[in-house]
């Protein structure tokens, strides 16, 4: 059982590591150890990553690989990605390589549009209240003035303000719910600074308002900030071929392949048990391009999978059809990506990967990350559909089963040779282990 602290955050890095092992950990030595071997020679850059979030004793790491032959709207890319699950960056480069010769992926993005909301609460008449909101509107724009001035500049910015009557789900709640355009940025430090300010002005100028009663000038501020839900920020992503072209697994048709793909999808459209599992596959390639390039994969997420129940029942992202003997496969996913601030500017792995892709904006980037979910989903079905998943998941397992049994590099050699042409299960690897020590 652990004990409590107060002013833990006051302490050195060095006394919070006492803390933690004086309290956590019986073999201390080791545990100290193991938070040190983790830590960068280079104290610069260790203080770097000490400095981007707070109470940190080490670093986490995840292995940073690369997926190449990526031809998207003709233009070649190497996809960096953070992840640590084996068998999602052999998947990534063999959908790529997959595509490379049937024209590559194609995309577009549909929208840039992110969202703000004033949350509030006001007692009164709605008619009073949208005067007031009429009224005041250009003020509300005026006084972010100094906060705009730079994303105007470069073409972006606050694009409307609109006044949402929400009492029918909560007794005088409404909102101020505001639309911008924040370019190359994610823009949630922006989005939040003009919000809190539209709250402000909102709030103050109230009280001169001639046409609210006492009670009704009295507007309650809940809270101001961006909607990570971004359904207007939106990217598609396509690949598309001749059925007879599907024609690389030698145990089955094109047709039938192209049959058995799209009833997979089709699942995955109706079933939510499906669904689920399906986008997670999608979610391999968006999360790892998303984390390689310093984006807050977290906002990613919850915005996907809020976009797949957008119909009131979660579905999945991508779709598929065959019309006149070409096949289509694509995903519309909603994007909410940066190329400049935050970690971008920051992290030299962020900075290498992004220079890896080319230095993309963040239009650029939305493209390529929903081609990274497309291609995740296309290698995942098309094992699915054929040999099954563990064939080829097991096959990249193998090391870490191995690693987990300390085996050494001699018995690595042998087993993944022996497992070229053997079904890789983890009692298999275990018993070909077990005989070979013998
Ligand atoms: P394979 O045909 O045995 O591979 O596939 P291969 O050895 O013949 O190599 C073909 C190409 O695959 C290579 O070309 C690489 O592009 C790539 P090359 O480089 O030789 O010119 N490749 C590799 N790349 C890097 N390192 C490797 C490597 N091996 C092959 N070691 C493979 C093997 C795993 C790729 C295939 O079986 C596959 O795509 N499986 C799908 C795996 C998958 O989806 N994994 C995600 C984790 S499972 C999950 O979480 C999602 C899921 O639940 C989602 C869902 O249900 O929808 C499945």
């Amino acid at each position: 059982m652990g004990k409590s602290i107060s002013g833990f955050s006051k302490l050195s890095k060095s006394e919070k590591i006492d803390w933690i092992l004086k309290t956590h950990f019986s073999d201390r030595k080791n545990a100290k150890n193991i938070l040190i071997q983790y830590w960068n020679t280079d104290e610069k850059l260790q203080q770097l990553h000490d400095e981007f979030i707070e109470n940190t004793i080490t670093n986490y790491h995840l292995p940073f690989g690369v997926a190449p032959n990526y031809l998207i709207n003709e233009k070649l890319y190497t996809l960096p990605m953070a992840i640590e699950e084996s068998s999602v960056i052999a998947a990534a480069s063999k959908a790529a390589k997959f595509w490379l010769n049937r024209g590559g992926f194609k995309t577009k993005v549909i929208s840039t549009i992110k969202v703000g909301q004033v949350h509030l609460i006001y007692h009164g008449n709605f008619e009073t209240l949208k005067r007031y909101f009429n009224f005041i509107k250009p003020q509300l724009i005026k006084d972010t003035n100094s906060i705009t001035k730079n994303m105007e500049q470069r073409g972006g910015g606050i694009i409307d303000i609109e006044l949402k009557n929400k009492t029918k789900d909560l007794k005088d709640y409404y909102q101020l719910h505001a639309t911008f355009e924040t370019l190359d940025a994610m823009g949630a430090n922006f989005i939040n600074s003009c919000l809190e300010q539209f709250a402000k002005t909102f709030k103050t100028e109230a009280q001169k308002f001639e046409l609210f009663s006492s009670e009704e000038k009295n507007i309650q501020i809940i809270m101001s900030i961006l909607s990570n839900y971004v359904p207007e920020c939106l990217v598609r992503a396509e690949v598309s071929c001749k059925v007879e072209d599907l024609n690389e697994d030698k145990s089955i048709s094109p047709e039938e392949f192209a049959t058995k793909f799209i009833q997979a999808v089709n699942i995955a459209e109706i079933e939510p048990y499906r669904a689920v599992t399906h986008n997670k596959g999608i979610m391999n390639g968006v999360d790892a391009v998303v984390l390689a390039t310093g984006n807050d994969f977290r906002a990613v997420e919850a915005g996907v999978h809020a976009y797949a129940s957008r119909h009131g029942k979660y579905s999945s992202l991508t779709h598929a059809k065959v019309d006149k003997g070409i096949f289509t496969f694509w995903i519309e996913i909603p994007l909410a990506l940066g190329t400049v601030g935050g970690l971008t500017n920051l992290h030299p792995l962020v900075k290498l990967a992004l220079e890896m892709l080319g230095n993309p904006n963040a239009k650029e980037l939305m493209q390529i990350v929903a081609v990274a979910g497309l291609a995740q989903n296309f290698a995942a079905l098309r094992s699915l559909t054929t040999t099954g998943i563990q064939q080829g998941h097991m096959k990249m397992h193998l090391m870490n089963i191995l690693n987990q049994f300390n085996a050494n590099d001699n018995e690595k050699a042998t087993l993944v040779e022996y497992f070229k042409s053997n079904i890789a299960t983890h009692n298999a690897v275990v018993e070909a282990l077990e005989n070979l020590r013998r």
